[in-house]
């Protein structure tokens, strides 16, 4: 550890200069938000962690490990989140009083509206493409027994997810994992709970080969069934000019990652956001400053409100459930253990059952449970009731059109059979 700094729960009596000016802000948010817990920075991620004896009312900075840039982003996130704090309790004050009227443009400084797609420089979005990984998304013969598209478990017509607890694949098999939602997925820092593809084209080559979810045996029987059905080759072509050979396994990726850097879901919480006041009603505003206030924002930020850092689950309290160690079985290091990406709350009233192990059922218990598990704080039923309102809001519009189920080309003489084994 290089550095250490002094974060004062008392607020504000604080007035030295750490090793950097603005880390003066930091204390004030965490004394606030987050009095009986310490921040501090691991390799990659920024941890919070309950105070024990011996590092009560410290944060520890571990410099030469820190990129420089993530410092940057967390202080400049940090002093907004303290502006928004400090609207709110006045500046030093103790008080959590809600107001919604101090729901202004300070205190929205954390989140962002969506964007109206996802752009990669490595994947360029075109028509063509899209029109393409449309037909893949709902292509079941890209599945061993034909059965199983990427639609069956993350259906677009039902929020992107499927409603239970693990998703079932390949001969009834069931996974370890909740299936998350597909819609506004594109915009994370990383995909899968514990982040281990980079972006959405990684992400599909997964599925297609597991073997407990659409168990194509190799890549090369994927390219080979594709290319049996006649039609496809022309497709692949417009989307791929200027390739020779278009029907490859990275093109599948890349034009299904295509097609999902357009499912974006655009909310009530837009319309505000971008400055239409009557989009949210007052239940709904207090809901959004309570969801400050508790802190919940600390993890659930951005367009996304998530999506953007990896975190531990069971932050004050061990999670209930100790089966799944997260990053840890990527990283093997220590810190990584039980950490997952923070779940995107976009259309979360809509894509039950939570967190990575589909365990919870109810959203107010998933709420609570996270008041308690990552916060240290017992949110009253008032505090979750607002704070649910709040997260309806983020329930977007499904872009019918879009995602309309698309003709797909009919089996050609030598295409595969399914095979149901
Ligand atoms: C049998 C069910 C099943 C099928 C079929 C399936 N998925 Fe998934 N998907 C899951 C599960 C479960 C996870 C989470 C796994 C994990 O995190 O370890 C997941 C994760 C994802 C994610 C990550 C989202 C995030 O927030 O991190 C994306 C994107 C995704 N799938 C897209 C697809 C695409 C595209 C296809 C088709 C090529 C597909 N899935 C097929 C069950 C399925
Ligand atoms: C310290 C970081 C952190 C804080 C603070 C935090 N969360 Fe979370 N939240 C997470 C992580 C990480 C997950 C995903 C965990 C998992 O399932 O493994 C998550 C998941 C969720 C989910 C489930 C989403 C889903 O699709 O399964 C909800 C709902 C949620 N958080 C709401 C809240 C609310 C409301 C608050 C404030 C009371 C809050 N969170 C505070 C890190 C945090």
């Amino acid at each position: 550890m290089a550095t250490v700094v002094w974060i004062d729960p008392g607020c504000c009596r604080h007035e030295k200069k750490c090793f950097q000016c603005s880390l003066k802000f930091q204390h004030q948010v965490f004394s606030d938000f987050l009095s009986e817990a310490v921040l501090r920075y691991s390799d990659s991620h920024l941890q919070l962690l309950p105070l024990q004896k011996d590092t009560t009312n410290t944060v520890f900075y571990s410099k030469n490990k820190i990129k420089r840039g993530e410092i940057m982003k967390t202080r400049i996130f940090l002093l907004f989140a303290f502006l928004a704090i400090s609207a709110i309790s006045g500046g030093c004050s103790k008080k959590t009083e809600t107001n919604t009227a101090m729901l202004d443009s300070t205190m929205l400084k954390p989140f962002k509206p969506l964007p109206e797609m996802v752009e990669a420089d490595s994947n360029p979005i075109t028509e063509e493409k899209i029109k393409l990984g449309r037909m893949l998304y709902f292509e079941t013969r890209l599945s061993k027994s034909h059965k199983f598209s990427c639609n069956s478990c993350h259906s677009l017509t039902n929020y992107g997810v499927d409603n239970q607890p693990v998703s079932t694949g390949h001969k009834e098999q069931t996974g370890d994992r909740n299936s998350p939602t597909v819609y506004n997925a594109a915009g994370h820092i990383a995909q899968f709970w514990d982040g281990r593809a980079s972006d959405v084209e990684a992400q599909a080559k997964g599925p297609i080969l597991n073997p407990v979810e659409m168990a194509m045996p190799d890549e090369a029987t994927v390219v080979k069934t594709l290319k049996s059905i006649p039609g496809y080759e022309e497709i692949f072509k417009k989307a791929f000019p200027d390739e020779k050979e278009p029907i490859t396994f990275d093109n599948i990726a890349a034009a299904i990652g295509a097609f999902e850097r357009k499912l974006v879901t655009p909310s009530r919480w837009d319309k505000f956001l971008n400055g239409d006041e009557t989009a949210l009603t007052d239940m709904e505003k207090k809901g959004a400053v309570k969801f400050i206030n508790t802190g919940c924002v600390t993890c659930h930020a951005g367009a996304y409100l998530g999506g953007q850092m990896f975190q531990k689950i069971g932050l004050v309290k061990p999670w209930h459930a100790q089966n799944d160690s997260g990053r840890y079985a990527l990283t093997k290091k220590q810190g990584d253990a039980f950490v997952f990406k923070v779940a995107s709350l976009r259309n979360v009233e809509k894509t039950a059952p939570y967190f990575h192990d589909g365990s919870v059922d109810s959203l107010s218990q998933a709420v609570d449970m996270m008041g308690e598990y990552q916060l240290n704080k017992k949110l009253n039923a008032e505090d979750t009731e607002e704070i649910v309102a709040f997260l309806k809001t983020l329930t977007g519009e499904l872009p019918k059109e879009y995602i309309a189920e698309p003709e797909l080309p009919k089996d050609g003489p030598n295409t595969p059979k399914p095979v149901l084994n």
